[in-house]
Formats: structure tokens, sequence, C-alpha cells
């Protein structure tokens, strides 16, 4: 079952290369072990490795450490292009005490996270359970289900464990009482019922004299589901990851020079081919997959963990944290979301206090805006709390300053996963998963999702459009000026309709600052906020069309998306999209309101171009660059679009 015992130790880098090339083709099981202090867990590991003979840690540390301080850029041999993207890991600041150790069988290669520690020890389990196929659940026989057991199996569960040996362990010590194992067994599955999606299978074994380990033992006959390590060797976990959506977070960006611009990172889920259509989020602009690169060299596909560089057909303008997703499977780009999360410091939760959220290879400021309730660890049941302590979970809702490339943490463990840190101090404060919020607020109340209430119809007027396009001697139309806030959107507003009355047109503006001290009083500047402004605005503009009006709008509508929606709301033979194009340099320094100047001293958050996103237009109609014309002469543009779209009779 095992490897030969006498295979060498390797030691120099080409050996290690040899060996993990030799194992590499094989089937790969992430596990961890967790339980109580002293239930003995660092016995079960040593047990399990001088049982395989296969004690490579040091040696493969050695060489981890070695291409870290170098970086994955300036040397040939990146470990971590082989060794599952442990650097990866190690990169996203997990300093944490998780030491990975290796072995393996002729049927697996295994990774052990190895969580020591104390005190400690819930927040280290939650780091190293994060990318773990299964958990190895010690309970020791003397004492049953502990709290620390309960507390262990919820998180292993929280963090997409699908699989928990429960290892009643030091069964020598209870002279392999086999009523003594199906009473902690039953005591266990009893607690487990609530976990959600586990698979559960129970050993009775003895870490120290090595029953059921490796090999069955012969002091528990009545016992027949074979050992530890052939559960290791046999649980099926592939399925268990995702294969179906694309997501490659973008670590870095290589550009040894001006030719070449390549993309690394690791894949964090799907397989991504050379040819394939990829969109960069969360700029939204596509391209297609020119080349796939690994240590080994080109490749055509490249799947989960694999470490690669990616390079793209288009000059796209991809950076650190960008993600590059299929363009018909993207996950979501939101600000604001809920999750779970567990907190590892002695500090408590602070609600709205600053914090960094790091997810894939991002890094965010965020607040933690609400707590929801927090989970009684024995029962798991619900509690109303104010603050969440070290080693409490709860359910939070966050708000981030900047969009992020989100999935469910269901969905997908990579991309549903953070660690929040303690902006003052650095530390690692709580790990998170996303929930599925079906989707994320923004996302929530699409343009043309159908309405709340039921039995409700349409009335039909008895004028028709055309009547009163004849009567007012215009076809309606909505002109939608979009910009950054000081690019000039509301001067040139202003002029349009000046210009448009003069000439005897019916028309109206509706003005950002206008409608949030009235109709949108309620809406404030995050995310899913904006989106519900542009939302009702669009459907007021469309109101005003039907009633014969030309409208203009004069809103920053940051979002692409919203825009687009807004297009549809108002229908698209009568939006016109205009760009007013102003660079957020110019806006700064024309400051007409202060704003901007409030923003940089951090008195105003979310303020778009400074820590808020502005999706600049790709396809407007009619593009305005205000630094070289005067307001007058592009509302005159706008008139001379018009007339070629026939709203109205041209001069
Ligand atoms: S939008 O993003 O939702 O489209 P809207 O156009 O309604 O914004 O309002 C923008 C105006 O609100 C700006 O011109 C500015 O005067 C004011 N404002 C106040 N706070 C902010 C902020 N955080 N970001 C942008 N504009 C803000």
């Amino acid at each position: 079952m095992l490897d030969s015992p006498n295979t060498a130790v390797p030691t120099t880098e080409a050996e290690v290369i040899q060996y993990l090339k030799r194992h590499g083709a094989k089937d790969m099981l992430r596990f961890l072990t967790a339980g109580s202090v002293d239930d003995g867990k660092s016995t079960l590991i040593g047990r399990l490795l001088y049982d395989s003979k296969m004690i490579y840690e040091d040696q493969l540390a050695a060489v981890i450490e070695a291409s870290s301080i170098h970086g994955t850029t300036d040397t040939d041999f990146d470990p971590a292009l082989l060794t599952d993207g442990l650097k990866a890991e190690r990169e996203q600041g997990i300093t944490i005490d998780v030491a990975y150790r290796y072995f393996s069988t002729d049927k697996r290669n295994f990774i052990i996270a190895d969580t020591p520690g104390h005190e400690q020890y819930t927040r280290n389990m939650a780091t190293g359970a994060s990318t773990c196929d299964l958990a190895v659940i010690l309970v020791d026989a003397r004492h049953g289900v502990l709290e620390q057991t309960r507390r262990h199996s919820f998180i292993a569960s929280l963090l997409g464990i699908r699989h928990l040996a429960v290892c009643i362990n030091k069964m020598d010590l209870v002279d392999y009482s086999q009523e003594t194992y199906e009473r902690i067994r039953h005591e266990y599955e009893g607690f487990a019922a609530k976990l959600q999606g586990v698979d559960l299978h129970f050993i009775p074994i003895s870490a120290l004299r090595g029953d059921n380990v490796v090999d069955p033992s012969e002091h528990m006959p009545w016992y027949q589901g074979g050992s530890l390590l052939y559960y290791l060797e046999t649980v099926p976990v592939s399925t268990d990851r995702n294969l179906i959506d694309m997501r490659f977070p973008v670590q870095y960006v290589l550009r040894p020079d001006l030719n070449y611009r390549g993309y690394c990172g690791t894949i964090a889920s799907g397989v991504l081919r050379t040819g394939d259509e990829v969109v960069a989020l969360p700029s939204g602009r596509r391209t297609r997959v020119a080349s796939i690169t690994t240590y080994e060299g080109d490749v055509a596909e490249a799947f989960p963990p694999m470490a690669v560089t990616v390079t793209v057909e288009d000059e796209v303008d991809v950076s650190r944290g960008d993600m590059l997703t299929h363009v018909n499977n993207r996950p979501h780009v939101a600000q604001d979301f809920e999750a779970i999360v567990v907190w590892m410091n002695e500090e408590p939760l602070k609600l709205n206090g600053s914090y960094l959220i790091k997810s894939t290879t991002n890094l965010v400021p965020a607040a933690i805006t609400d707590l929801r309730y927090r989970f009684d660890i024995n029962s798991l049941h619900r509690l109303e709390a104010k603050t969440l302590q070290v080693n409490e979970i709860g359910r939070v809702a966050i708000s981030a300053h900047r969009a992020i490339c989100f999935d469910p943490y269901t969905r997908n463990r990579s991309t549903g996963a953070f660690i929040i840190i303690d902006r003052s101090t650095n530390a690692t404060v709580g790990a998170g998963m996303i929930l599925d919020q079906g989707k994320s607020a923004r996302e929530t109340t699409p343009a043309t999702a159908e309405p709340k209430s039921t039995h409700i119809r349409r009335e039909v007027s008895h004028v028709s459009p055309a009547e009163r396009a004849g009567l007012l001697k215009q076809k309606a139309a909505t002109l939608w000026l979009t910009g950054l806030s000081g690019s000039g959107k509301s001067t040139i507003a202003q002029a349009l309709e000046r210009a448009l009355f003069d000439r005897g047109q019916a028309c109206f503006i509706l003005d950002g600052d206008n409608i949030r001290h009235g109709l949108n009083r309620d809406l404030g500047f995050n995310a899913s906020d904006r989106t519900e402004n542009i939302r009702r605005v669009s459907e007021v503009a469309s109101l005003l069309n039907d009633a014969g009006l030309l409208v203009i709008t004069s809103f920053i509508s940051p979002y692409r998306d919203d825009r687009a929606k807004a297009r549809e709301i108002v229908g698209p033979e009568r939006f016109i999209e205009v760009f007013v194009d102003t660079p957020l340099e110019t806006c700064e320094q024309r400051d007409p309101k202060g704003l901007y100047q409030k923003a940089r001293a951090g008195e105003i958050a979310q303020f778009t171009g400074i820590d808020a996103p502005y999706e600049a237009p790709e396809e407007a109609e009619i593009t305005l660059s205000t630094a070289t014309t005067p307001a007058a002469e592009s509302a005159a543009r706008i008139i001379a679009f018009m007339e070629r779209q026939h709203l109205f009779p041209a001069r």
C-alpha cells in the first residue's frame, strides 16, 4: 500500500522536482486534523508520516522558503507551481501557524494542514480548513464529544469541508470497548444532524499504538470499516471541486518589456483554454486568451490549482486583484454582501470599524455594517448579538469601498472566502464565507424584474404616442448624461435645456442633486443605493418620455450595468447615452462643490473616482470632451445629433 520504505528522501532541488513529478499525476487529498488540545493530533500525524516513511516536509519547506524569498519572476524553480499553489496561500498574508506536511502512498498524495496552537486553535484551524477536502476530527474516547469538538466540526462544515472522518482515539485506554465507541458515535451523530451537507465516517483508533491508523487493528474485531489511511486513500473528493466556473484572479502583472504583458496567478476554479473569450472584471473589457504558460512550458488548458501566466490578444488594462472569467459565466461584482464570519481576535468585532478584506488577490477597505446574529455553538441556534468575541461565529453584512468579484462560498470556496484584517495592527482578525443571497443587493432589482404585486394589469391610454408627438412637434427621447462629479454634466444639461426650449421644444432636466432631495432622499452612495437611484430615475424618464417630453438626465451613473438597464427601461429607441468625458484630474482641479477635497481628506466615503469606481461607457452615442469644448458648443452638438435622428425638424 505504501511507497517502498527505502525510497530515498529527496534533498536537492532536482530530486524534489523529480519526486513531485513522479507523484504529481496522482490524485491529491488535503486534510486537516482537529480536536481538543490533548486529543492526540500530533501523535496521529506522526503515526501517519512515520508509517508511510515519507517525511519530506523539511526539505520541501526549505525549497518553498527559498523561492518565496526570490519571488516567482526571477527564479526558475517555483515550488508553488508544483506544490499546488501553497505559496499563493502564504502570500494571502495568512501567517498564522499552519504548517503543511506531505506524504504519499501509491494511491494518493496527501497534504496535511497542521494547525498547532492552543488558545488560537480555532483561528488556526479556520485558516487551514479553507483549502481542505476533509477533516479528521479527533475525539478522546475517555471524554467523548466536547464543545471544542462541536466548534471545530461546525467550522469545518462552514468552511465547506464535505467529509468528516471522526476518529475516536485512545481506544486502548478504554479497553477497546465497542460500547464506548457506539455511545460517542451516537452522541456525535445527534449533533452533526444539524450540519449541512457533510458526509460522516467513524473510526475507532489508537494513534499511539497504531490501531486502525494505517493498518487494521487486531484489538477491535467488531469494527470492519477499514483503517483511517484506507479511508483517506479512497474517499472520493474530485467531484467536490468546482471545474465549471472559470475564475482566474490576477496575482501580479508580469511586464519584463513593452512587448509582453503576462498575468500571473493560480486558477481558482474551472478550466481555462487558449482561444477562450474572457472578460476582465471589474472593468468588463473582453478579449481572448493568447497563451497559457506553466513552469513546464505552454499548455492548451489549465485548471485548479495550477499556477499559470496568461497572455491575452488585446490591450486590456488588468491589474492585481482583477479577475478573468468567461464571458457568459461571471461572478457577482458588488460592494455589498453578507457572510458568515469566524472572529479570531481578542479585540471584539467593531461594527462600522475600519477593516481590510482580502478576497482572492484583492485587498479592499471595508466596513462590517451589521451583525445579523451569532451562533450558539452547542445548539447551533441563532442568538441576537452586538459584537463577536474571539472564536465566535456569526452572520454579518459587509460594505466594501470598491466592488469585488465573488461567488457564494457554497458554490466556490476560492472566490467565496475572505479574511478580515485590522487596518491598524495588520492582524488577521476574522475569516469569512460569502453567502448566497440570491443575488447581491445591487443586482436584486433587475430593471425588467416582475413587479412584486400580482393581479395588476396595464391600462391603455386613448392618446397615442404619435398624437402626442404631433402636438409637441417632437419625438420623445432621453439624453442620458453620465460622467464624474464635476465633469460638467449639469452645466451642459442646463445649456441644452435652454437651447431646446428656445427652439420651442418641450424638455425637462432630471438632476442627481435635485432628485436626491426628494424622490430619492432615502438613498445614499453605496453601490446598491446608486443602482436604485438610477433605476428610479430611468422609470421617471420613461414616464416623462411617454408624456411626450424630451428628458435630459444628469447623474454620475457610474455602473455600466445600471446604464444598460436604464436603456432597457426607457426603451433603446428613445435612449441616447452622452458620455461627459472629463479626466478625473480636471474634475478634481475644478472641484466646484469642494467635494473632492473632502473625499481626499476622508470626510466623504465612497466618492466616485476616489474610493468608488466609475465605469466609462464603451458605446455611448455621443462623447463630449469638456476640456476642449464649451458647454454651449456641447449642447449644440447634442442638438445636431437629435436633428439627425429626426426627433424634431432641423433648422
Ligand atoms: S449616482 O452615482 O447615484 O449617479 P448622483 O448623480 O445621483 O450619483 O449624485 C451625485 C452627486 O451627489 C455629486 O455630483 C455630488 O454633488 C454628490 N455627492 C455626495 N456624495 C457623493 C459621493 N460619495 N459620490 C459621488 N457624489 C456624491
